[in-house]
């Protein structure tokens, strides 16, 4: 069949065929293309969505080429610096830092929802002890749904705050417990008189039979980790969260879609990767070979940890990371071997032909492993780790759709299986 072109021409006039442009505040315009199909029987063609702008969006801005991450307009490096995850989890919620008053009654709503219903805790036993934590996630956070839906209306703003309150508020115990579950040790409640990251680390590291001192240097690095995961625009996992929420779904099985997809090694899985990665590369002597393999197009492996469909020059989450990576492994005094694989080949990748002209740098998951790592997180505990994080931004997503709701999301396709046939024919 004969390729056939249309020509878009950008214009100041209105003409039969044309298409008007949106512009946002910053970054690339858009052609609006949702009545290209009732006034010229076209579709656009975008697997992937390279090119596809799938909604308006004041939460989250990234430009991948000047290496520029803002949520709600302030740079995520002044962020890491000087803020704390609650206070941009409520940002991202509500689109403003909140005031003395704003973060105390905040917190107060997030200490009185952090507990798990004790029904919920029974789930674990149901799942095998080595299941992998973002399985069990996926489970008993769609499973909350069952707990949270007839006493909530999404069609009321109120209750659509506590929704998301709640999803911030429970998922560090749902992580721990996952985690908990799987060597076989009581599951502690979150304490209220400490921190966000720090009671995630309690109810990760500490038994309930002595008491956990909690290493600052550590619970501001795990709070660093959340702040810089917190959201990303329309990534994979928003993107499903979105997706399923334009059914008017559950606000919690909209959230555990999006762990679902956060899952995979492509996306929230990389930092996993990352691990076993530099694991198997082993030594710095290695790592040409590992380089070569990544370039061989005939074989499957890639440098995890690599590259961003957005960035494309550099992550500036993997600057703070790799800083937070450095300060944590001297703290306790840790000479990791495989921060020295990773330094090495970031640096030789970075000379290299190939990832220099893909515009492939470190993205934020290339430290993120080895900073966890050093913490004591087991390896399928990072992306429950990120999970947790991000569902600040899933939430705020969740709401954000509720409020301009468009209607149920429903892509087209380009049919290209077989033409009408009919049974009788069958051989
Ligand atoms: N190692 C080697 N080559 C790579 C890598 C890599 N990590 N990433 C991309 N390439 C190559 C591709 O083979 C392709 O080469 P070609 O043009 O010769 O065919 C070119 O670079 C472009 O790659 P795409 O896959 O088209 O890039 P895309 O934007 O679709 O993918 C992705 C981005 C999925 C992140 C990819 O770079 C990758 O798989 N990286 C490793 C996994 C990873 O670190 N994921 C974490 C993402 S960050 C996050 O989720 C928080």
């Amino acid at each position: 069949m004969a390729t056939k072109y249309v020509n878009a021409v950008l214009s100041e006039q209105q003409g039969d065929g044309s298409l008007p442009v949106i512009d946002g505040v910053l970054g690339p315009s858009a052609v609006d293309i949702q009545t290209l199909y009732a006034r010229h029987s076209l579709l656009a063609f975008d697997p992937g969505f390279r090119s596809t702008a799938a909604c308006k969006s004041a939460i989250t801005f990234v430009d991948g080429d000047k290496g520029i991450l803002l949520y709600r307009g302030y740079p995520i490096e002044e962020l890491a610096e000087h803020s704390d995850f609650v206070e941009v989890a409520y940002l991202l919620m509500r689109g403003e830092l909140p005031t003395p008053l704003q973060r105390k009654n905040f917190d107060e709503a997030v200490g009185s929802h952090n507990l798990l219903h004790e029904q919920v805790l029974s789930f674990y036993r149901g799942f095998r002890r080595d299941a992998h934590p973002m399985a069990v996630m996926v489970g008993v956070v769609g499973a909350l749904s069952a707990f949270y839906h007839d006493v909530m209306n999404i069609r009321d703003a109120n209750d659509r705050q506590i929704a998301a309150t709640r999803l911030v508020a429970k998922m560090p115990m749902i992580a721990a417990a996952s985690y908990t579950y799987s060597v076989g040790r009581p599951q502690r409640y979150p304490n209220n008189k400490l921190d966000y990251a720090s009671n995630f680390l309690q109810m990760m590291f500490g038994t309930p039979n002595r008491e956990y001192i909690v290493d600052p240097v550590l619970a501001r690095a795990l709070d660093v980790i959340f702040i810089l995961h917190a959201d990303h625009e329309q990534n994979a996992s928003t993107s499903t969260v979105r997706l399923a929420a334009s059914s008017g779904a559950n606000p919690f099985a909209c959230i555990a879609a999006g762990i679902a997809s956060l899952w995979g090694p492509a996306h929230g899985g990389a930092n996993e990767a990352v691990l076993k990665m530099l694991m198997e590369i082993g030594s710095v002597e290695n790592i040409p070979k590992a380089i070569a393999r990544a370039k061989d197009k005939g074989d499957a492996f890639r440098l995890m940890g690599f590259g961003h469909r957005i960035y494309k020059n550099f992550d500036p989450r993997s600057r703070v990371i790799q800083a937070q990576a450095k300060k944590v492994l001297a703290h306790l005094g840790k000479d990791d071997p495989l921060l020295e694989i990773a330094m090495h080949l970031e640096e030789i990748a970075l000379k290299d032909e190939y990832f220099i002209e893909r515009k492939l740098y470190p993205n934020v998951d290339f430290y993120s492993g080895i900073l966890l790592r050093a913490m004591g997180f087991p390896m399928n505990m990072f992306t429950a780790v990120f999970a947790v994080a991000r569902t600040a931004g899933w939430v705020s997503h969740w709401l954000e759709l509720q409020e301009e709701s468009h209607g149920i999301d429903r892509p087209r396709q380009i049919y290209v299986g077989k033409t009408l046939r009919h049974y009788s024919e069958k051989k």
